[in-house]
C-alpha cells in the first residue's frame, strides 16, 4: 500500500448525538454515582470507554438480518442461521444459545464446578471468576510470568504457563472438572495465545484426562494476532485459524457482545453428549427453549451475520490497528501502558503512573474518576477495586492496578481517539494532584458493579 493511514473501512449510516457538559456538571454526576464509574448515567458520558461488550455498531447488514429474525418458539430458522454461523467456526457437537456469556458460564459452572473443584485459566476475567467462586469452587490464574508485567513485550502474554499448570494439575488433576484458556485474556491486558500454548495446554490436557474449555469472546482478534505475530501463519485465513483454535478445545463459552458484533447474546459450546444434555435442562430453567436460549429471533439473526463480518481482514486490520493507534500515542507520550497494545483496549498502568496512592486505596479507581471528570471519558479499573476482594472476604492487591479504556467495535473515530489521548496526557500531567478512595458497603461477589468509594 503507498499510504500509510489507516482508515475506517466504513462510513457513518447513522448518528447518534454525544452531549457535551462542563466540569462542574461532571463533578455533580460523579459525586452523586459514589465516585463509581458504573453508577453514571450513559447520557453524561462524551467518549464511552466503560466497555465493549454489546456497545459497538451494527452494520447495514446486521439491520437487515433482523428483519429477517423468526419468533417461532422452537426450530426457528433463525437458530438454524445462529447455529450454523458457530458451526462455521466453532464446529462442536452442541450448541446452546443463552442471553449472554456470564449465562453461559453460569450453566457451565453449575454443572460441573462445586466445593473443593478448581479451574485453572490465564486469567479469569470478573464474570467467569464470580460464577466459579459461586459454586464454590476455586478460580486459578496461571498466566505466564511476562504476562504480570505490564511493560514487558511479548507477542502473546496471554499464553498459560504451561509449567505451572502441570504442576497444578499433577497435584490437584482429580479435583479440576475442565481447563478453561480465554482468547484474548480480557483482564491481563487483551493479550492473545499463540496456537503453540493452545497445543501445549491440549497435550495437558489429554495426559491428565481434563477437558479444554475455550473463553472465546474475542477469538477474531486473538487469530489476528496469530495471524500477524507466530511463525508460519501468515498466509493463512482468519476462518482457517479460528478453526484451529477450537479444535484443541472440548467445548467453549461465548459472549456474542464482543467479537461476534452483537448488542446481546452468547452460548455454550461442548462435544460431550452428557455433560451438553445436563446443561440443555439448566438452560431450559433459566435462558429458554434450546433454540433461542434467551434470545429473540432478531438477535440470532444479527450474531449470525456478524460472525460472518468479524473474520474479514480488512474489519480486523483497522480493529487492530486503531486500539495500536491509541495505545502507541499514550505510550509515546510517556504515559505507562500494558505493551503490546491489546485487542479490544488499551490498558494504562495505574499503579505506575500512580505510584503515592497505595494498591488498597485504589490508584486505579483514581484514575478513572480523573479521566471522567475532566474529559468525560469513562474507563474501567481492573485492578484491586475488580479482583482485589478474596473468597473469604479478606482483601489483597491484585496482580496489576490497571485502567482499561476499552473501544467499541466500529464505532468511535479517529478525532474521538485524538480527543482521548489529550484527556489521558492530561490527567497524567496533573497524576500528583490525585488521592486515593476507600470502599464503602460491598457486596460478597462483583463489588465493582454496586460499590460507593469515599475520596481520601
Ligand atoms: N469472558 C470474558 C473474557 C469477558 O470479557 C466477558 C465480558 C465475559 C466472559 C462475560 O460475557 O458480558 O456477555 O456476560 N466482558 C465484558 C467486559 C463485560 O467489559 O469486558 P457477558
Amino acid at each position: 500500500m503507498a499510504f500509510r493511514t489507516i482508515i475506517e473501512p466504513f462510513r457513518i449510516h447513522s448518528v447518534e448525538p454525544l452531549r457535551l457538559t462542563t466540569e462542574a456538571e461532571r463533578r455533580a454526576a460523579i459525586t452523586r454515582s459514589g465516585y463509581n464509574l458504573f453508577a453514571l448515567d450513559a447520557g453524561d458520558v462524551l467518549i464511552d470507554f466503560l466497555t465493549d461488550s454489546g456497545t459497538g455498531a451494527m452494520s447495514r447488514d446486521q439491520w437487515a438480518a433482523i428483519q429477517h429474525g423468526d419468533e417461532s418458539y422452537a426450530g426457528s430458522p433463525s437458530w438454524h442461521r445462529f447455529a450454523d454461523a458457530v458451526r462455521e467456526l466453532f464446529p462442536f457437537r452442541h450448541v446452546i444459545p443463552t442471553h449472554q456469556g456470564r449465562a453461559a458460564e453460569k450453566i457451565l459452572f453449575s454443572a460441573v464446578g462445586g466445593p473443593g473443584r478448581a479451574i485453572p485459566n490465564n486469567p479469569h476475567f470478573d464474570t467467569t471468576r464470580a460464577n466459579v467462586e459461586f459454586t464454590g469452587a476455586e478460580a486459578v490464574d496461571l498466566v505466564i510470568e511476562e504476562g504480570r508485567r505490564p511493560q514487558l513485550e511479548h507477542p502473546f502474554k496471554g499464553n498459560m504457563d504451561l509449567e505451572a499448570l502441570e504442576r497444578f494439575l499433577e497435584e490437584r488433576a482429580g479435583s479440576v472438572p475442565l481447563v478453561m484458556v480465554t482468547i484474548t485474556n480480557n483482564s491481563g491486558g487483551g493479550q492473545p495465545v499463540s496456537l503453540e500454548n493452545l497445543r501445549g495446554v491440549r497435550e495437558l490436557c489429554d495426559r491428565f484426562g481434563v477437558p479444554l474449555c475455550l473463553d472465546a469472546c474475542r477469538f477474531a482478534e486473538n487469530a489476528w494476532f496469530v495471524k500477524q505475530r507466530e511463525p508460519g501463519q501468515a498466509e493463512r485465513s482468519i476462518p482457517d485459524i479460528v478453526r484451529e483454535m477450537a479444535s484443541y478445545a472440548d467445548g467453549m463459552t461465548m459472549s456474542a457482545k464482543k467479537d461476534p458484533l452483537g448488542n446481546i447474546g452468547g452460548w455454550l459450546a461442548l462435544d460431550d453428549d452428557e455433560l451438553a444434555e445436563r446443561c440443555r435442562t439448566m438452560l431450559i430453567l433459566t435462558e429458554g427453549f434450546p433454540t433461542y436460549g434467551g434470545l429473540a429471533g432478531r438477535d440470532l439473526e444479527a450474531v449470525a451475520q456478524g460472525l460472518k463480518e468479524v473474520v474479514e481482514e480488512d474489519y480486523l486490520r483497522y480493529r487492530i490497528r486503531s486500539t495500536a493507534y491509541l495505545g502507541e500515542a499514550l505510550d509515546r507520550a510517556g504515559i505507562p501502558v500494558v505493551l503490546p497494545i491489546g485487542g479490544h483496549a488499551v490498558f494504562i498502568d495505574a499503579r505506575r503512573l500512580l505510584g503515592h496512592i497505595a494498591p488498597l486505596e485504589y490508584p486505579g479507581q483514581a484514575l478513572a474518576v480523573a479521566l471522567y471528570r475532566e474529559g468525560a471519558v469513562r474507563s474501567c479499573e481492573i485492578g484491586t477495586v475488580m479482583f482485589g476482594r478474596r473468597a473469604d472476604g479478606s482483601e489483597e492487591p491484585a496482580a496489576m492496578d490497571l485502567v482499561r479504556l476499552a473501544i467499541p467495535r466500529r464505532t468511535f473515530t479517529q478525532s474521538q481517539i485524538d480527543y482521548v489521548i489529550e484527556v489521558v496526557a492530561y490527567v497524567a500531567a496533573h497524576a500528583a494532584e490525585l488521592r486515593g478512595f476507600r470502599i464503602t458497603p460491598e457486596p460478597p461477589q462483583l463489588r465493582h458493579f454496586p460499590a460507593a468509594f469515599a475520596p481520601l
